[in-house]
């Protein structure tokens, strides 16, 4: 049984990955109606992700016998500068996102709870990803920010994204 500290835990961040859901889908509706639709595509499979995120945490839950509790949703920003704005928001996103994986982390190896420690596992390598290819993006945005043509390489290079690209 988990206990209910890792329970409040577990609970808020599968809130928080609706939240970074909900966070996408508002950057992905921004680029869509800046006429970047592969932008715009990035960021709908990345609100897609989160919610797999979410569903993942959920089920976890579940097979400890843990309590869910939903709670609502923040209302995500609206209004951006410009592509440039959406990437770096969504680099400090996920550095925020990690900093509250490392802390249920924390928490499961301070009651040595050993499947939560296992289970968040996959989460702290996700992480490390998310920056990753977020911190890349931001470069390339930086790098577009007055340039119309790499602006326009950057959007194709994302329409190309997929759900779940096939294993190379
Ligand atoms: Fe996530
Ligand atoms: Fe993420």
């Amino acid at each position: 049984m988990l206990s209910e500290k890792l329970q409040k835990l577990l609970n808020d961040q599968i809130n928080y990955e609706y939240y970074s859901a909900y966070t996408y889908l508002a950057m992905s509706a921004y680029a869509d109606s800046n006429e970047f639709p592969g932008i715009a595509n990035f960021f709908m499979i990345q609100a897609q992700e989160e919610m797999e995120h979410a569903k993942r945490i959920y089920t976890y839950m579940l097979s400890k016998g843990g309590d869910i509790e939903l709670e609502a949703i923040e209302k995500p920003k609206k209004e951006y500068k410009d592509v440039f704005e959406i990437f770096d928001e969504g680099l400090s996103h996920e550095q925020e996102v990690t900093r509250r994986i490392y802390h249920i982390a924390d928490v499961a190896l301070e009651e040595k709870e050993h499947a939560t420690m296992s289970f968040i596992k996959w989460f702290i390598d996700e992480q490390v990803e998310e920056e990753e290819s977020f911190s890349l993006l931001v470069k390339k945005a930086k790098r577009a920010l007055d340039n119309p043509a790499a602006l326009y390489l950057l959007d194709d290079e994302l329409a190309s994204r997929t759900l779940h690209p096939a294993a190379k």
